[in-house]
């Protein structure tokens, strides 16, 4: 089972690599960028729904498996915190969302699969955290990121459905909260949060997931801005950068 830890690794961070080259010239098909192309599609709150089932079940099975403490145990709430909010609250509040591809579907299916058996089996069969990691500087940082993150990017999604509910189906240029600054608060949100599980854990899984993560929405972050852009012209705030405020 160690080996397979440390190739799904190695194999997270190699194509977490070229994900990222590779999205600056392909958009991943779903929500505004769908197409046919990207094969069969299906009701989005299905699709979040399965692909995210992964990273809730998985964790718990390796809990159930290994040794837990207070450290391991707290972090798993951390974990779960996040993915009962995503596979479990957000896919039912989700209006009028464009259809999800089965393919999309399948690769996160998978690198959710990877993402959960990595960071479960880091916490509940290989690590080794004392007490003393609560006071730790790592922690408490990382706690505050994580939640700072957390609140960012829920704050960052009703902002756009509430859109829908004022202006109706289609997209509107959002302009609360983190929307002014960015054009995808939701992604910084969720970027943050996991820089700060990366933080909390002080772990090599921890900083694979952040780098995934990051391989995913920097790009995508690009192509939203940009989109933007072409669809509302003038109109749309020259200022906003697309992830990280005032930066990129
Ligand atoms: N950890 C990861 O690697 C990862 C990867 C992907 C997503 N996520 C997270 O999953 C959540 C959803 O991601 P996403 O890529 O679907 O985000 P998104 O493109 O911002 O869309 C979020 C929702 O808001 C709607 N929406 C987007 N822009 C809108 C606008 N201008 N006006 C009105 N409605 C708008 C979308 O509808 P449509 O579906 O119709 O476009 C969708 O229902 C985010 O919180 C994100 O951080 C995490």
């Amino acid at each position: 089972m160690e080996q397979l830890y440390k190739y799904t690794i190695i194999f997270l961070f190699a194509s977490g690599l070229l994900t990222w080259i590779s999205l600056y010239f392909v958009t991943a098909g779903y929500g505004r960028f769908g197409s046919k192309k990207w094969g069969p599609a299906v009701n989005p709150k299905l699709g979040w729904l399965l692909m995210e089932s992964p990273v809730v079940v998985l964790p718990i099975v390796f809990a159930c498996l290994g040794k837990v403490n207070a450290v391991t145990g707290v972090m798993l709430g951390i974990w779960l915190s996040h993915y009962v909010q995503r596979d479990l609250i957000y896919p039912f509040l989700i209006k009028n969302g464009a259809k999800m591809p089965l393919s999309i579907i399948a690769m996160s299916l998978f690198f959710n699969l990877m993402n959960g058996f990595i960071n479960g089996f880091w916490l509940f069969f290989l690590s080794d955290y004392q007490l003393a990691w609560f006071a730790s500087p790592q922690f408490i940082l990382g706690v505050i990121l994580f939640y700072f993150g957390m609140f960012v990017n829920i704050q960052s999604d009703k902002i756009l459905r509430d859109l829908r509910k004022e202006k109706g189906p289609g997209y509107h240029i959002p302009e609360k909260g983190f929307h002014r600054f960015v054009a995808s608060p939701n992604y910084f949100g969720e970027i943050v949060e996991w820089a700060g599980w990366a933080l909390l854990t002080w772990s090599v899984p921890g900083l694979t997931f952040l780098f995934f993560t990051m391989a995913n929405l920097v790009p995508r972050a690009h192509s939203n801005r940009k989109w933007y852009v072409e669809k509302f012209g003038e109109a749309y705030p020259k200022s906003r950068k697309r992830v990280f405020p005032f930066i990129y």
